[in-house]
């Protein structure tokens, strides 16, 4: 009998190994699944050794756990790689705004010279010359992969990665043991006209996607002009995208620049903002 069962495990372990290395990639059955291979794709870089998921780790919740991640041959930008999770009811992308909505945003990162540095027409024949990925485009979208097919499959997989079963959202649909004791009175406080965060991190996913100023540009050693280099306009100089919250507790580092470590730290500077004459809109 125990002989008969080390046999059908060996089998099994067998067929499982042998399907592991002969269909090493699953066939996409949609966009959604096409955009997670590609995001997960090295191709998309001059030099094939960086994908979207080098610096959006899913471990993370789709952010990375370095202040400024590098790009090809070890380049780096200025802002930190924020998470790509809980997208789908964004407004516009970046800290800064500059990309009108997801599908805008995927050329960005492909052609910054400190990310992946090549342009999206060429990751296009890339992807065309490719034996598998060309089959997959013909049978998705009927067509040759094009700057823009690749971003809508990019943008339709980033769209799927909601979260909304965490025991906050158990808490808000009535069930009042999903959050402990502590968690309940941080979300008082969070909300009180104390700490106002609510003013600001608002909504289901806690932003309202405005832009605001609290402090992090002081014409010194934080340069970053954020909102004001898409508008001109004086108002917005120092205004950053307020980020979503969800998942914050694995995002480490914070803010635009990834200047704060932890949560801790993050807190103790709203209770005492470094450069407070600078913020204009508070
Ligand atoms: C070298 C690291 C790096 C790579 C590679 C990279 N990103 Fe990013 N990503 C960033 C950084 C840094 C930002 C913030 C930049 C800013 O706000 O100006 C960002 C921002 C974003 C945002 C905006 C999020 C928001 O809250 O506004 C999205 C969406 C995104 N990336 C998706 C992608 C996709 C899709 C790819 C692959 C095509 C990709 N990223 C490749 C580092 C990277
Ligand atoms: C006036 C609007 C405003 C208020 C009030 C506010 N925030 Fe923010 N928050 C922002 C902006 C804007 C950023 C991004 C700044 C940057 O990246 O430089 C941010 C960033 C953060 C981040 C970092 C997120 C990340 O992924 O990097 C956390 C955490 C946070 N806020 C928590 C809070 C808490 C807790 C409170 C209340 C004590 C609060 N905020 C009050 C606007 C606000």
């Amino acid at each position: 009998m125990t002989k008969n069962l080390n046999f059908f495990l060996l089998i099994v372990s067998i067929t499982v190994l042998v399907s592991m290395v002969s269909d090493p990639v699953k066939e996409p059955r949609n966009e959604t699944e096409l955009g997670e291979l590609l995001f997960f794709e090295p191709l998309l870089s001059a030099d094939t050794t960086i994908s979207c998921a080098s610096c959006h780790k899913p471990d993370f919740a789709f952010a990375d756990t370095v202040a400024i991640s590098p790009g090809v041959k070890g380049a780096l930008g200025r802002r930190n790689a924020p998470s790509v999770m809980n997208m789908a009811a964004r407004d516009l992308m970046f800290f800064d705004g500059r990309a009108n909505d997801l599908v805008h945003q995927v050329r960005f990162p492909i052609e910054d010279p400190a990310e992946m540095n090549i342009s999206i027409q060429e990751v296009a024949n890339r992807l065309n010359q490719h034996p598998r990925y060309s089959l997959y485009f013909k049978k998705i979208y009927k067509e040759a992969a094009t700057p823009e097919n690749i971003a809508r499959a990019i943008a339709a997989f980033e769209e799927s990665l909601e979260t909304s079963d965490t025991p906050f959202d158990d808490y808000m649909n009535g069930n009042e043991s999903a959050m402990t004791a502590s968690q309940i009175r941080g979300r008082e406080v969070f909300m009180s006209s104390k700490a106002k965060c609510f003013d600001c991190h608002f909504s289901p996913d806690f932003t309202g996607d405005e832009f605001r100023n609290i402090g992090l540009y002081d014409e010194k050693t934080r340069l970053d002009k954020g909102r004001f280099e898409v508008t001109k306009k004086p108002e917005d100089l120092g205004k950053f995208k307020v980020p979503g919250l969800r998942n914050v507790a694995v995002t480490a580092p914070y803010m635009h620049d990834g200047s704060m470590k932890t949560l801790r730290e993050v807190i103790d500077y709203y209770d005492n903002p470094i450069n407070l004459s600078h913020i204009l809109s508070i």
